[in-house]
């Protein structure tokens, strides 16, 4: 079993929001922290990606950024080389980076562009830039690198939750829920874990456009839990992946939405 602080995790979009929590926990953790994310300007400290390297590091931790853009080959190729050029190994993958589409669309009008520009980052890029880490994963796991390495995927209640206005976002984390049952069927081997996180509402820069309309949902009971989530919730949860706890549970899926997904009479 490796140190700690030898450990090194790839967050995905971890320059604000979920991802930001997420980078920020694995760093209190232990892990050196590869910060990625499609936006990064290193002049800009106080926000972005380049904001979480501080933050990490003011704390006393380690982290790095990666600019790329998961929905790219090459970015994707660029990035698992780096990695394995800079730290020969990777502990912990965290498929977080995701969008909503530009535009609410009703699914009767909705274009091909915004399908294919969510399918693509959502899905096709975490599936294929799992592919390529995990390949990785088992050739340092073979030779003993890395103990145990493991990987999460970032869906959503929308993997089983209808929305007509953005159809192609449910398409793409359902996709999503079962690229972590086949991963987790192929890696078993390796003992590779993979988990599916399901967040619910989360308050962040992606749900700040729609605050106003979960603030009132929240407020008539939507959620048993009456509160929007946070980051850290799920944040925690990913921890928890990480240390191994849940490694027996390879393939599942863990809510983190307030008893969102509870059926109540
Ligand atoms: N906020 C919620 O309520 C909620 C609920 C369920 C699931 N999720 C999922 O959690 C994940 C994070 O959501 P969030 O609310 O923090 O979103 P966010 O928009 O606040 O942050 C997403 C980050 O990902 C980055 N990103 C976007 N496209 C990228 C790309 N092609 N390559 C690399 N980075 C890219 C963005 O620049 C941004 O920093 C997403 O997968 C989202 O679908 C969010």
């Amino acid at each position: 079993m490796s140190e700690p602080e030898e450990c090194v995790a790839l967050v995905t979009g971890a320059g604000q929001g979920i991802g930001r929590g997420i980078a920020m926990q694995l760093a209190r953790d232990g892990y050196t922290v590869v910060v990625n994310d499609v936006v990064a300007d290193p002049q800009d400290t106080a926000s972005g990606a380049y904001e979480v390297k501080r933050t990490i590091e003011q704390a006393g931790g380690r982290a790095v950024v990666f600019k790329a853009d998961i929905s790219s080959p090459r970015d994707r190729e660029a990035m698992v080389e780096y990695v394995a050029g800079e730290f020969a190994r990777l502990d912990l993958l965290v498929n977080n980076a995701g969008v909503a589409p530009k535009e609410r669309m009703d699914i009767l009008e909705a274009t091909e562009e915004s399908y294919d520009r969510v399918m693509s980052i959502n899905l096709k890029g975490p599936y294929f830039l799992t592919q390529r880490a995990a390949r990785r994963m088992v050739q340092w796991q073979e030779d003993g690198t890395v103990g145990t390495p493991r990987i999460v995927f970032i869906s959503s209640i929308s993997a089983y939750t209808s929305s007509p206005s953005r159809g192609e976002y449910c398409v793409s984390k359902a996709g999503v829920s079962m690229a972590v049952k086949l991963y987790a069927d192929r890696l078993a081997e390796y003992g590779i874990p993979v988990l599916e996180v399901r967040p619910g509402i989360i308050l962040t820069p992606m749900t700040s456009v729609v605050k106003g309309k979960y603030d009132k949902l929240i407020a008539e009971g939507l959620l048993p839990l009456k509160r929007w989530g946070r980051p850290e919730d799920v944040a925690r949860v990913v921890s928890a992946i990480g240390r191994g706890d849940l490694d027996y549970s390879t393939g599942q899926a863990i809510e983190v939405g307030g008893g969102f997904g509870i059926r109540r009479l």
